[in-house]
């Protein structure tokens, strides 16, 4: 069995979230699933069909209490690397585009993004910054760690709440890679990614993100637009993104504080 359906969206399966099942711990499989992806969505950034909501995140908190159990079985998790400022307002995103794209299965989207930097308590503290927000980051042996432990923290806390041992192994299918493959390879992991990089763009995430990088917020917002902009994978992200670094732009006055 998996957790009641939910008010955010359908839970119908899109034809991503079988590719992405098939994208296990098999490279040739995940490859396929990338390529099948891209073709179903051949369209980039991906038009939203439902309603994109460009409001502060703080006006649409993620409130399904449906996962305060999972939250509570993360709470230690949640202590490392900002992971309880960045994981509630990346599910708020995540929420907020599932009712954009009501084709994707919100459950897996919701339950991904709240786990997927999970793994960063089960690593090497002392190397976050110095390896994980450094040089090539993306591709740091730290950031393959964090995404191996954090499957492992799924695999330890979804099956106690009674989520199936399927739905486990796709939600692994996602935070496997979530930072380090180069694409999506489902609806479902594009929202995700599209989650995850959406909260930087919130006057939270600039004053969390920049200090990791060691950016002053003029810096670190530049290369928001320059750099993860055209990063996102659909439009509804797109559009929160464009208007959230605009209000944060000049909330902070980062044209004249440079
Ligand atoms: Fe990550
Ligand atoms: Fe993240």
């Amino acid at each position: 069995m998996t957790t009641p359906k939910t008010p955010v969206a359908d839970a119908g399966r899109a034809a991503g979230t079988a590719a992405a099942h098939r994208a296990d711990a098999n490279p040739a499989a995940v490859d396929s699933a990338t390529a099948d992806f891209a073709a179903a969505y051949p369209v980039r950034p991906v038009p939203a069909p439902g309603p994109v909501d460009t409001a502060p995140i703080a006006t649409t908190p993620a409130a399904l209490e449906e996962l305060d159990p999972l939250w509570r079985a993360v709470v230690h998790e949640t202590r490392t690397r900002g992971n309880d400022i960045h994981l509630p307002i990346s599910l708020a995103f995540a929420e907020r585009l599932c009712r954009a794209y009501p084709d994707a299965d919100a459950e897996l989207v919701r339950v991904a993004t709240l786990l997927h930097d999970t793994g960063w308590a089960h690593v090497d503290e002392s190397r976050i910054i110095s390896e994980g927000f450094a040089g090539d980051w993306r591709k740091a042996a730290i950031r393959y760690e964090h995404e191996k432990q954090g499957c492992d923290v799924a695999r330890r806390v979804l099956p106690g709440l009674g989520y199936s041992a399927e739905f486990v192994e796709r939600v692994c299918d996602i935070i496997d890679g979530h930072d380090t493959r180069p694409a999506a390879h489902s609806l479902e992991d594009a929202l995700m990614r599209d989650a995850d990089r959406l909260w930087r763009f919130d006057h939270a995430g600039i004053a969390l993100a920049s200090s990791w990088f060691g950016m002053d917020p003029a810096t670190y917002t530049d290369r928001l637009a320059t750099e993860i902009v055209p990063e996102l994978i659909t439009q509804a992200a797109h559009d929160m993104a464009v208007a959230d670094l605009a209000r944060s732009t000049a909330l902070l006055k980062t044209a004249v504080i440079r």
